[in-house]
């Protein structure tokens, strides 16, 4: 008798163990199937057929599909997310437009665009930091065109890696420049300097552009 037993709940275990293995295509036998795979309706997947998972479960949808099926009779592509409407313009978290003077339109911008910033202490110490991380190498802590980048290094008694030609903003050309002409060169760069519109966003550019205003003084 206890062979048997032993026997049964030895081969009881073995069942259990193998019945569950999952490997390459098989993904094995699923306990509680609907907690794997998801009923809530996903933005892109479109399970066309009615009838996919009818095995899952027996909840009944009032339209009467099954488990699986979690597409979108009613939008476009069945997808469930719904697709912007045409020529729609997103805009970021201050409900700004995206900036699309082109690289061409220096003179318009520096005209044209005001900074939609105040002038507070806290926008300006942030504009301050900003400064430090993407301008300071180059154009120096006070803005004179003496950043570590434009200096470059000695090397034994040899001068190397100057990036020549960064210019003091207090000098006669830029000493009067609009908050407006520094986004735009930040945004697109202007000559020798690069355009840093892809590393900024907007409200930083109009925050460093107001801390520069402060070095010109
Ligand atoms: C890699 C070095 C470098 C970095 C980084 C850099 N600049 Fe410049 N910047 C230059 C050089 C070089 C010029 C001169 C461009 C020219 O006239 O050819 C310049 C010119 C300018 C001018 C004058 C534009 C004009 O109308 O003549 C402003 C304003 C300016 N930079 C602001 C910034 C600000 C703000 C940052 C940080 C977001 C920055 N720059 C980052 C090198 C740099």
């Amino acid at each position: 008798m206890r062979f048997v037993t032993s026997l049964f709940v030895g081969l009881s275990a073995a069942v259990l163990l193998t019945s569950c293995g999952a490997g390459g295509e098989d993904q094995g036998t699923e306990y509680a199937p609907n907690m794997y795979h998801s009923v809530a309706y996903e933005p892109y997947t479109q399970i066309v057929d009615e009838d996919a998972g009818r095995w899952v479960t027996s909840i009944e949808y009032p339209d009467g599909h099954a488990e699986y099926f979690n597409s979108n009779k009613f939008n476009p592509s069945r997808m469930n997310m719904r697709e912007p409407a045409a020529n729609t313009v997103s805009r970021n978290k201050n409900g700004w437009l995206p900036y699309r003077l082109g690289k061409d339109s220096l003179a318009f911008a520096a005209s044209h665009m005001k900074n939609p910033l105040d002038s507070t202490a806290e926008i300006i110490a942030s504009g301050k930091a900003l400064y430090e991380m993407y301008c300071d190498h180059c154009h120096g802590p006070k803005g004179a065109g003496d950043g570590k980048v434009a200096a470059g290094v000695k090397i034994d008694g040899v001068q190397k890696g100057n990036y020549n030609g960064v210019p003091d903003y207090k000098s006669g050309a830029l000493k009067d420049i609009s908050e407006g002409h520094i986004f735009h060169v930040i945004t697109h760069g202007k000559g020798l300097m690069w355009a840093h519109g892809s590393q900024i966003s907007p409200e930083d550019r109009w925050k460093i552009a107001k801390y520069v205003k402060t070095l010109q003084k």
